[in-house]
């Protein structure tokens, strides 16, 4: 897989031509190669793992060979610890491993097992290796930056009871951590009852150190029958040590210097039958099983994060980031576990028949979700949510790894990118003609072809000649550019970045300690290593614009390739015995990496001048927990089928509910030409997704939305101007992600936690807390879909104010002219109708609020606003404002929801929003008895005398069939950032 384009076409006969589109229509579409990438069975500590936890159901006398030395208990500052023991076979001695239960103030337990003799570097490496001796115990150094707070209430229980030491932990004691001693385990109970057990299957696993017991080689005793021999030592032993201390895939050997090492814990969620979480997959947002069965995997989730070529749907398969962050979800009830580890991880899901006892208060579901997470190496640490609902989690889990940053508000608008436009001409050309065709856009790309000849911080000479006359371009329509810089560096002569990489020994490793070098997009390349402090500083200098020559502050960054991905490495990456800084195994922190990139760069962009003071841009396809606090994902190289379409809301939802919310997929599909009715329909939907970019392969067509001709440009600028007029909206959802951590765009579950019905639906999403009810149209010929509403509230068509009401399925048309998008009463979303070019022309628009009433003719919403650019919001610049609609005394009013006090900066950003007033309210479901009104009275803050109570236009329309009525008043001339009041009476 060294390259991924596949060059021109060489110029075939007519008939070979022929013969060619008949042999395509019958091989099989483009697939993964399952042989590149290892299946449990091929990755030994998977296969141990799982082959031990078969051995512990199919035996009926086994027991767990754990036990916490009740004598080593001690409870100290919310923290609970002591030694586990591990037996290791009758008469010999027991491994000590060293255990910690932090109860944080927020509610969330920690629990960490380590292992004594690695701890104390009292272990001998295998092939004189430098490798660090000690389990990776910095996973939280990258991934964590708040919530650790140990709470002050957390007490032991005074109920002494043999066998178990239990706290009470949580607001006002609501939690309890029930220890047993032997065989060791916890449960984790919420109001006396267990939502999460430890252990209870038995399937704790450290491996603890060993010694390889070297035997000399006997020269007759080669490949075969060394095999046999092995065998024989295995049955003797009853474990299989075949992968323990070395292992090959795909032709490259792994030396595993300290042996095996694996952790595995199963975590079973009594009376839970969803389960959520665990990105990257390309599979349903209610995880399926991994043990068979209809319609169920056979392998385990993956976290292993890797460059996939042509990925599958409906997989449990590695993709290209990992976030070990589950939750388990029921009527009533959610909770969770964040497996703070940064090594390869298979997760294996199954449902059993509930174990707990069905009259126990709250017990609603009689299925357990039993999990059972295998890690490679590294310290056992786990956090662990108590809820109750999808909301603490979101919020806790961001308390613990960070919330999304706030972006700058051209990056949630539309990006343009495609592999590649080719000269600076190309995409002054691009840009011509997005304006030509009144196309809003916001953001041009630049993949690898920009550079000289792969040189990262290079523009090839010839095709990019003015990149800064290029920049001057875009910034009069205030527009940017993301170029795209990737971790590997060119390893070729007369290249300053790989000489200064080389001489300030800033690359990653091999195992014996020399610049290891591999193969990507410029050949023989070598790895920056953002783990080292150095490499960071260094990198950081490479983006000032004195040093990357032709940028300006219009550039941003794209960060691609940082899985690490490796073209002639073990499963396209790194080998895992290869060295970071402080000589951590990249075994250890292989899930890490991509992040450590995404952040060095987006530090760059901060430092790129000094005083600039801008929200830096940094869009990354690796990532691990935490990476959302520095810029926005994306799903990496999808195919232009139907398939990937409709996977793409399940996998961005997910993302959202596991804290890296600022997300997408490639719309059109990467591989492969779609039709246009596919990128019709793939931009109807990307419309949703928070991160929204079109891109393309090398080899495919052309299909900037000016392309496909009508009505299909037209159909597709509909959907970008919907986008766009609703960019209010998704910037109040972003700040919500940004503050408390909640998704941009919400499955059924998170909105509506008790509606059993609707757990397992994913293929339509809520934007924020707006209340807009998306149901992207995925099939091919779709002319209508089947929207699943959870509630009893009105829902109106966004376009037509059709109603529909009653909890179930309702149809909803979707010809391909038709956005299926509903709005649910009971709130007011912001927007801006003005169509403009791009987003920075829209900064002084006036808005629009649609209030759309519920049944007790109610309605609230909110807006956030800033300059969508500097970090002055820190500093309080910025406007807050809560609307809401009192049904019984039929007033509109706006307040003010900032909670900061006055700022010269928040002066400033006032005094630059006096202009920008609502210039429209529309209320959908306008009660009856408003008919024959003309005019309603609006009184605004601050006014003047004269102006205090202005009567204003005001117009109803009555319902017509199914259509509800509704009503408009023009031009209240009331300003965005002030109180005021419309009423209605
Ligand atoms: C792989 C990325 O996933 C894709 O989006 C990009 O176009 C190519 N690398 C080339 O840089």
């Amino acid at each position: 897989m060294a390259s991924r384009s596949r060059g021109s076409a060489p110029r075939w006969t007519a008939v070979f031509l022929w013969w060619a589109a008949l042999c395509c229509l019958l091989l099989p579409a483009a697939a993964v190669k399952h042989e590149n990438f290892k299946r449990c069975d091929q990755s030994g500590f998977c296969k141990r793992n799982r082959q031990f936890a078969d051995d512990v159901s199919a035996s009926s006398s086994w027991t767990s060979p754990y036990a916490l030395d009740p004598a080593s208990i001690a409870f100290k500052n919310s923290q609970l610890s002591g030694t586990v023991l591990k037996t290791l076979g009758e008469g010999e001695h027991k491994a000590r491993l060293p255990l910690t239960v932090t109860f944080l103030e927020s509610g969330v337990a920690r629990v960490t097992l380590d292992e004594e003799k690695r701890q104390k570097g009292d272990i001998v490496l295998r092939h004189d290796s430098k490798a660090r001796k000690e389990r990776y115990n910095e996973a939280g150094k990258w991934a964590l930056v708040g919530g650790l707070k140990v709470s002050e209430g957390a007490a032991l229980s005074d109920q002494v009871e043999q066998g178990y030491t239990k706290v009470f932990y949580g607001e006002g004691g609501k939690h309890q951590a029930i220890i047993r001693h032997q065989p060791f385990g916890i449960d984790f109970q919420r109001d006396g009852e267990t939502h999460i057990r430890f252990n209870e299957r038995g399937l704790l696993n450290l491996e603890h150190w060993r010694q390889k017991a070297e035997k000399p080689k006997e020269e007759n005793k080669e490949g075969e029958e060394e095999k046999k021999e092995e065998e024989k030592q295995e049955a003797q032993t009853g474990e299989d040590e075949s992968t323990w201390w070395d292992e090959s895939f795909g032709g490259n050997t792994d030396s595993k210097p300290r042996g095996p090492e694996a952790v595995a814990l199963d975590i079973t969620f009594p009376g839970y039958e969803h389960v959520f979480g665990i990105p990257e997959h390309a599979t349903k947002l209610s995880l399926k099983t991994t043990r068979g069965g209809d319609g169920n995997y056979n392998e385990p989730y993956r976290l292993y994060n890797a460059d996939v070529f042509e990925y599958e749907m409906d997989s449990p398969m590695t993709l290209y980031g990992a976030i070990p962050f589950m939750q388990a979800h029921r009527k009533g009830s959610t909770v969770g576990v964040f497996w703070l580890n940064a090594a390869e991880t298979w997760v294996d899901v199954v449902k059993a028949k509930s174990t707990a006892n069905p009259l126990a208060l709250g017990v609603k579901s009689h299925t357990d979700t039993q999990t059972h997470w295998i890690s490679e190496s590294g310290l056992l640490d786990v956090f662990v949510f108590l809820g109750p609902n999808p909301q603490d989690l979101t919020r806790q889990y961001g308390e613990l790894t960070g919330y999304t940053a706030m972006p700058q508000s051209f990056a949630i608008a539309y990006h343009q990118c495609r592999w590649n436009y080719v000269t600076d001409e190309d995409v002054k050309d691009v840009d011509r003609k997005f304006d030509k065709f009144k196309i809003p856009y916001d953001v041009i790309w630049l993949d690898i072809e920009y550079t000289h000849e792969k040189k990262y911080f290079t523009w090839d000479p010839l095709t990019f000649v003015n990149p800064t006359k290029m920049h001057k371009h875009l910034e009069k329509r205030d527009r940017k550019l993301v170029a795209i810089i990737d971790p590997h560096i060119k390893n070729t002569d007369n290249y300053p970045v790989i000489d200064e990489l080389k001489k300030k020994d800033l690359a990653v490793k091999n195992k014996d300690g020399n610049q290891y070098e591999g193969w990507c997009w410029p050949g023989s390349s070598m790895w920056i290593d953002c783990f080292n402090p150095a490499a960071i500083t260094w990198w950081k200098g490479l983006f000032k614009y004195d040093s990357f020559k032709g940028t300006a502050p219009n550039t941003f960054i794209w960060n691609d390739m940082n899985e690490p991905s490796v073209f002639n490495g073990p499963e396209t990456t790194m080998p895992k015995d290869n060295l970071h800084f402080g000589n951590w195994e990249h075994r250890d922190v292989h899930n890490i990496n991509g992040m450590t990139f995404h952040n060095a760069t987006y530090e760059a962009l901060i430092e790129r001048k000094k005083g600039e003071h801008r929200r830096p841009f940094v869009l990354t396809r690796a990532f691990y927990s935490g990476s959302q606090r520095v810029g926005a994902m994306w799903t990496g190289d999808n195919l232009a089928e139907w398939s990937h379409l409709e996977a793409s809301i399940p996998m961005v939802l997910n993302q959202g509910i596991s804290g890296f919310p600022f997300a997408g997929a490639d719309v059109g599909g990467f591989f492969g030409n779609p039709s246009k009715e596919l990128l019709t329909r793939w931009y109807q939907a990307g419309i949703y997704y928070p991160f929204f970019r079109g891109h393309a392969h090398i080899d495919t067509r052309r299909r900037e939305p000016y392309l496909p001709g009508s009505p299909y440009t037209e159909l597709i600028t509909q959907a970008l101007r919907l986008r766009y007029q609703l960019l209010p909206a998704w910037y109040t959802a972003f700040h919500e992600a940004h503050t408390i951590g909640a998704p941009i765009i919400r499955p059924n579950f998170y909105v509506h936690p008790e509606d059993e019905r609707g757990f397992a639906v994913d293929d339509q999403l809520y934007i924020g807390s707006t209340g807009l009810l998306a149901k992207p149209a995925t099939k091919e010929g779709a002319d209508s879909v089947s929207v699943y509403i959870a509630d009893d509230q009105p829902y109106y068509d966004y376009f037509d104010y059709t109603t529909y009401q009653g909890a179930g399925h309702h149809t909803v048309p979707a010809p391909l002219e038709k956005i299926p998008l509903l709005m649910q009463g009971g709130h007011i979303i912001p927007r801006r109708d003005r169509p403009r070019r791009s987003s920075g022309l829209m900064k002084y628009d006036p808005f629009t609020l649609v209030v759309v009433l519920d049944s007790s003719n109610s309605a609230n919403g909110t807006l956030y606003l800033d300059d969508g650019e500097t970090f002055d919001y820190q500093q309080g610049a910025y406007i807050h404002r809560r609307f809401a609609f009192d049904g019984k005394r039929n007033i509109l009013t706006s307040t003010n929801l900032a909670s900061g006090s006055r700022t010269a900066k928040l002066d400033a950003f006032l005094k630059s929003m006096t202009k920008v007033r609502v210039e429209k309210v529309i209320i959908v479901g306008a009660p009856k008895e408003w008919k024959g009104k003309t005019e309603v009275v609006v009184m605004e803050e601050g006014a003047k005398e004269s102006a205090r109570r202005k009567k204003t236009a005001f117009e109803y329309y009555e319902a017509d069939g199914k259509k509800a009525a509704w009503a408009v008043v023009r031009d209240p001339k009331v300003g965005i950032g002030k109180g005021w009041k419309i009423d209605f009476a």
